[in-house]
Parts: C-alpha cells; sequence; structure tokens
C-alpha cells in the first residue's frame, strides 16, 4: 500500500503535521513575533513571510519531519537571530558567527563545505584556526544567502548532535530541546524557553 506522502514523512513521530492547522508564515510569526516585519534600513532582516519558504525547505532537505523538531530548530533560529532580524553575530561582533542559527565560525566552515555550489570556495580551508577576520567573514558571506542562512539550524541539527537528539526531539521535546541546547553549548534560560512554548504552541504540541 502507498501511503500518503505526509503519513509516510510523519510515521516515527509522537504527533502528526497533519495535526498543525497553521500556515508556514503564521507558525514562524507566532514563534518569532518580531518577525511581522523588519526595521527600515536593516537589510539582513527577514520578514517571517519571506523567511518561511526558506525554513520549510530546509526541514525537509535535512528530514526533520517530525513537529517536535521543527518546533526546536525554528525556536533556536528565531531566538538566536532576534527573530530574524540579523545574519551576522551583533554582539560582540565575532568575525565569522553567524546564519539564523547564529552559529560559529568552525560550523559555518563545515556547513560551506557540505553545500554543493560552496564548497569549492572553501576548498583550500581546512580549518578556521589562524584565519584572519576577513577570511573568517569570507566564509560566512557565502552561507547567509537566504537559502542557506535559513537551513543552518536544520544542518545542524542533522549533522552535529548524533542520532538521538533528534529522535528525543520527535517524542519529548521538554527532554530533547534541553539535549538539544547541550549539543548547541548552551543552557535553557527563561528566554530560550519562551521561544520553545511559543514553538510548541504554533505546532499545537502545547
Ligand atoms: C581561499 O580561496 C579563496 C578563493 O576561492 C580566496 O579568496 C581566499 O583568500 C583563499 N584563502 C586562503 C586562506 O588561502
Amino acid at each position: 500500500m502507498k501511503l500518503p506522502t505526509i503519513a509516510a514523512l510523519t510515521l516515527g513521530c509522537a504527533s502528526l503535521a497533519s495535526a498543525w492547522t497553521h500556515s508556514p508564515t503564521q507558525i514562524i510569526e507566532e514563534i518569532a513575533p518580531g518577525s511581522a516585519s523588519c526595521d527600515q534600513g536593516n537589510a539582513e532582516c527577514r520578514t517571517a513571510k519571506q523567511a518561511a519558504p526558506f525554513i520549510f525547505k530546509s526541514l525537509r532537505r535535512y528530514n526533520l519531519n517530525c513537529p517536535g523538531q521543527m518546533a526546536a530548530v525554528i525556536a533556536l533560529m528565531a531566538f538566536e537571530s532576534v527573530d530574524f532580524a540579523y545574519k551576522r553575530n551583533q554582539y560582540p561582533g565575532r568575525p565569522g558567527q553567524g546564519t539564523a542559527n547564529m552559529q560559529m565560525a568552525e560550523f559555518n566552515l563545515e556547513y560551506a563545505k557540505s553545500i554543493d555550489d560552496v564548497k569549492d570556495k572553501v576548498a583550500n580551508l581546512t580549518s578556521v584556526d589562524g584565519l584572519p577576520d576577513s577570511e573568517l567573514n569570507r566564509v560566512l558571506d557565502l552561507v547567509v544567502e537566504d537559502d542557506y542562512n535559513f537551513g543552518s539550524g536544520a544542518w545542524f541539527l542533522s549533522t552535529q548532535c548524533g542520532k538521538e537528539v533528534p529522535q528525543k526531539l520527535s517524542s519529548d521535546i521538554d527532554a530533547g530541546f534541553e539535549d538539544y541546547m547541550a549539543c548547541v553549548g548552551v543552557t535553557v534560560d527563561k528566554s530560550r524557553l519562551e521561544y520553545l512554548e511559543r514553538a510548541k504552541s504554533a505546532f499545537n504540541l502545547a
């Protein structure tokens, strides 16, 4: 028997994607309320409407199809990018740190190497150690194009956190989020939890 695509994709998830009722733009805006609009003059900013197609495409690309996985990745990216207002680290303005996930330069190099259309431009680099700021920023510039910028969260979760963390997120989002943040190297504080709670609500997981 041939299962409908959505059902096949979500087998193994604790809850089904069909349980959510909001549009992609509504989901992003609910998780990242500031993304309803962008400040004039901030060229890095993207609204929920602009970001949503790239975000959901990247979740499919990296095979994160369970609502718990999607909610966690979007919550992290929304928090880190200040509701998708920034693609580059603002405070303290660390060279090479960025994307919606606001990941460190070493991960941006690895991410760049994983992208077919970009990897030739970083083929001469094996590590970010000792690179000048200009070179760290050159690598970052390669991955802040929208298609890549909004895919870093899904890439990171699916490649840097082992198999257990994505699995746990699919069945127990609260415990999974603790492990996910440990993998990212941060602790779950009040403001991160607020993003998680909004994400759970947006995906009908709360
Ligand atoms: C690596 O190659 C790029 C061109 O693809 C060049 O702009 C960059 O300066 C090179 N980096 C180093 C450290 O050699």
